[in-house]
């Protein structure tokens, strides 16, 4: 955006509308901020800030609207493996400086069952592509400086977000923002504000189809000050429930065990949560360091599609159109890859007039966020304890185990789906036959 685009965006036109908007009917006092700009963005996650970022960069005027506060959103813990599709993205939009130098590169993961650690080697199965350990909070933060280095208007505590107009040839999203009201008026309402947002509600029930599934477990993650004890991931199925070996530096670890659903944090102290990560990361040989605990916090297992992802001039990005469970860390990821996609959209719609990649937006985006559910399920169904499984259940996921530490074809799947298929090989390809490239 140029620094006149910057101003014109940026400057508010006082209106006097005072009326009863149809959709929310409500009254609309006399003054309202009102203002116009290209694409108005709800919410302030990787998303919504990285279709900020790839917006400004190809000269397209964009708002960016967040309902809670520059620090809560600075501090949120996140998964933190990116993709190379997602690291080669970040690095184009001109935020990947930091990642490449604290980022940990990783071309393989341990899987541990049976008391055994497994080395699968996704680098040489996948022709050299790897994984970039990076929280997500370190990708926010990075998108944030470089938004308002820029310039880019972002705008924290918005309340009472509402998105109106989507039948008239001007959608209009309505919000309260330090006491005052406002309206942004726009081409295109982009949809980033996750799984509670807003979005995702105003698409018309008789339009919108949705899958999903809980599952009868989650995780219980801890942030401690401690060197990880291992090279790679651990991913391990035990008796007792899965747990993860992850980190964030060379000396911070992040690590899970698997709860109930309804497990109440307080049940979990310190002691306890070390002595299930010893029993169920045990292997021979090697052994877990303890650390001060940092943060503790349970997350619910979900997995959730909803489509289609664009409806008139709303489009969906995110966890606003899918959730998955975090075992394949496919989550920010996938909404990387969405809104890659979107900004080529954006740019054809709005700089060249044509309107056949935004037609394919939703299509496109889906075709990859169903490889990623069936993995994402694949991964936790073969890691994870069914409580309501019988044994019979258990021998098949000792089998599957088996099978994908024992045989190149099946942990070169495991492999090309953990660092990321090529964007275009499932965005693009409807079919296709099978590649030996
Ligand atoms: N108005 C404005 N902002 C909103 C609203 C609203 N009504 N509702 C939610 N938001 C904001 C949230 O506060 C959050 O900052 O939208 C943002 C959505 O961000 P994320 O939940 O991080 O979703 P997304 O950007 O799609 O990122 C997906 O992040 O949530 C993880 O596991 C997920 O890794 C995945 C990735
Ligand atoms: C994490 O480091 O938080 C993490 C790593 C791998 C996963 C999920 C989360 O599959």
């Amino acid at each position: 955006m140029d620094a006149c685009a910057d101003r014109r965006a940026l400057l508010f036109a006082q209106r006097s509308i005072g009326r009863y908007a149809t959709r929310q009917k409500q009254y609309i006092p006399d003054s309202v901020m009102s203002e116009r700009t290209q694409v108005a963005i709800i919410g302030a996650g990787p998303a919504g800030l990285l279709l900020g970022q790839l917006l400004h960069r190809q000269g397209i005027e964009a708002v960016i609207l967040e309902a809670r506060g520059r620090d809560y959103v600075e501090a949120r813990i996140r998964a933190g493996v990116l993709e190379q599709g997602t690291m080669e993205v970040l690095r184009e939009a001109g935020v990947g400086e930091r990642m490449d130098r604290e980022g940990l590169r990783h071309g393989g993961i341990y899987l541990c069952f049976d008391g055994t650690l497994h080395h699968i080697p996704m680098s040489e199965l996948t022709h050299g592509r790897a994984v970039m350990i990076y929280g997500q909070t370190e990708v926010v933060k990075d998108l944030i400086a470089a938004r308002l280095a820029d310039g880019g208007p972002l705008r924290f505590e918005c309340a009472d977000v509402a998105i109106d107009g989507l039948d008239a040839d001007e959608p209009t999203v309505r919000y309260t923002h330090k006491g005052v009201e406002h309206e942004l008026r726009c081409d295109i309402v982009a949809g980033c504000d996750g799984f509670h947002g807003v979005s995702r509600t105003v698409i018309p029930d008789d339009v919108l189809q949705v899958w999903g599934r809980d599952y009868p477990y989650a995780w219980l993650g801890i942030l401690a000050d401690v060197a990880p004890s291992t090279d790679e991931l651990i991913y391990a199925h035990s008796d007792r429930g899965f747990a993860l070996h992850s980190m964030r530096s060379p000396t911070l670890s992040r690590l899970y065990v698997q709860v109930d659903p309804d497990e109440d944090i307080t049940d979990w102290p310190d002691d306890r949560i070390w002595s299930e990560l010893h029993e169920r990361l045990a292997s021979p040989g090697w052994e877990l360091t303890e650390g001060p605990v940092l943060e503790k916090s349970i997350t619910p297992m979900r997995s959730f599609v909803a489509a289609p992802m664009r409806y008139r001039s709303l489009v969906l990005a995110g966890d606003a159109a899918h959730i998955v469970p975090p075992t394949g860390a496919k989550g920010l990821n996938l909404a990387v890859a969405d809104v890659t996609l979107l900004a080529h959209a954006l740019a054809d719609h709005l700089r060249a007039g044509s309107d056949a990649a935004l037609q394919d937006y939703s299509d496109g985006c889906l075709r990859r966020v169903w490889r990623a559910q069936h993995f994402s399920w694949w991964m936790t169904t073969m890691l994870h304890r069914d409580p309501g499984d019988d044994e019979y259940g258990r021998q098949l996921q000792r089998s599957q185990l088996a099978y994908v530490t024992s045989s190149a074809a099946a942990a070169t799947s495991l492999a090309e789906n953990y660092v990321g298929l090529p964007l275009d090989q499932t965005a693009m390809a409807a079919g296709g036959t099978v590649s030996r490239g």
